[in-house]
């Protein structure tokens, strides 16, 4: 295929250029988890290709801990979308950012990273722990170039970042990170919105349990960077045995034609909402990417290709009010996770950020939304309702407060 083919064109074709010298429409989903081989030498020379990060030769995929093919479209595929030369696929993100860290350290001069909060509480809390006996800095972006030391192994950012969607401007981090390799969360951007390795991210990585599945059914985590890096990855995976699952990989592989249609239909009615809960009495402050002042540098339409889906809002009523508004919604489902077609609300100081340190996590009036695939009047009038539900319990608070 042409490299200069759309990405929706991309996103339908990539992983799948043999499908029709196969005789096959689908993707084939191989589930061996042993491989006959051909001879002790060719297996034993395929089994030494795999260990040291490179694909089969003929011998054969030996073993499914070394390797799948239908968890290498579903990479082929990934890649192409990011603009890199490859892609590692895992069982879930937190297993590819482990095997990033992992990865760096043990490529790198020490074991130092420098992260930039806020970022998902599991990998803030992975950082935090030292369960990977690295030891973490967490610094606003403009505090990374002071951070970086001579045993940093990784610089690590979120944009936009979970849960409240600040933005980082992915180029000036890479300049302030020097020689040292920076990864970045796309999960919230998607490839459709943001390339980082295209701004000099050397790991780019997806919890592909959100968006890039699109639907709920499948955990997953990829991380797309060069061949250099694949080779660093693999043998991590292989070693530690982290892998996606084949039926994953093919449900994975599968989100990716309608990746593009379903987040910018989801992007349509986050922005349309994000405006009206900005002028709705019950909210304090809206975090959408460039709404109220939130992008000075105008990072929306430079290096993001439009704002997304994901929103947070913080209600004025603090606690009580969160607590009253993710009671009454009804099209919205109280759950964590993101991305997928239906839309989700959640209380990221309770669950997804509750093993942040305090002065880090997220204030206790601010829910996070993901929004769905749902018609934009009928997730509004959800919200109103539920809003409305939070300013009358409130005010009955109120009145209690000052008969009292
Ligand atoms: C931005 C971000 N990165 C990484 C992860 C971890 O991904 P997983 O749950 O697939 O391990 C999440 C999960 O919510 C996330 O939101």
């Amino acid at each position: 295929m042409d490299d200069d083919v759309a990405f929706e064109t991309l996103a339908v074709h990539a992983g799948r250029a043999d499908l029709t010298a196969m005789g096959v429409h689908a993707p084939p989903i191989d589930l061996s988890t042993t491989n006959p081989l051909p001879g002790i030498e060719t297996g034993g020379i395929s089994y030494e290709s795999m260990a040291t990060g490179h694909g089969p030769t003929e011998g054969g995929a030996v073993y499914a801990r070394l390797w799948n093919p239908t968890v290498a479209r579903f990479e082929e595929a990934l890649a192409a979308l990011e603009r890199t030369e490859q892609a590692v696929a895992f069982s879930t993100g937190m297993a590819a950012f482990t095997a990033a860290v992992l990865a760096a350290a043990s490529r790198g001069s020490g074991r130092h990273i420098v992260a930039v909060r806020p970022m998902y509480g599991g990998t803030d809390h992975l950082l935090a722990s030292g369960l990977l006996s690295v030891e973490t800095t967490f610094v606003d972006a403009a505090g990374v170039a002071a951070a970086v030391r001579p045993d940093t192994c990784l610089v690590v950012l979120e944009t936009p970042a979970n849960p409240t969607l600040e933005l980082v401007d992915i180029a000036a981090v890479v300049a302030a990170a020097g020689a040292v390799p920076v990864l970045v969360d796309n999960t919230f951007a998607t490839p459709v919105l943001q390339n980082p390795a295209v701004l000099g991210a050397a790991l780019v990585l997806h919890s592909a349990t959100k968006y890039l599945g699109g639907h709920g059914d499948a955990m997953g985590g990829v991380i797309a960077c060069s061949t250099e890096w694949a080779e660093a990855l693999r043998p991590v995976r292989a070693i530690t045995g982290a892998l996606l699952h084949p039926l994953g990989a093919y449900l994975l592989h599968r989100g990716l034609p309608t990746l593009a249609l379903r987040v910018r239909a989801q992007q349509a009615t986050a922005g349309m909402l994000a405006e009206r809960l900005l002028a709705h009495e019950a909210v304090a402050a809206v975090h959408y990417p460039g709404q109220g002042g939130s992008d000075p540098t105008g990072l929306v339409g430079r290096q993001m290709r439009g704002p997304g889906a994901m929103l947070a809002l913080e209600l004025g009523g603090g606690y009580p009010a969160a607590e009253a508004v993710v009671g009454a919604l009804g099209l919205f489902t109280h759950a964590v996770s993101l991305g997928g077609v239906d839309s989700l609300v959640q209380h990221p100081a309770s669950l997804t950020h509750r093993p942040v340190a305090p002065d880090a996590r997220p204030g206790a009036g601010i829910l996070r939304l993901s929004i769905g695939l749902e018609d934009g009047e009928d997730l509004w009038r959800d919200l109103e309702r539920a809003l409305g539900a939070a300013m009358a319990g409130r005010a009955t608070e109120l009145a209690g407060a000052s008969a009292g």
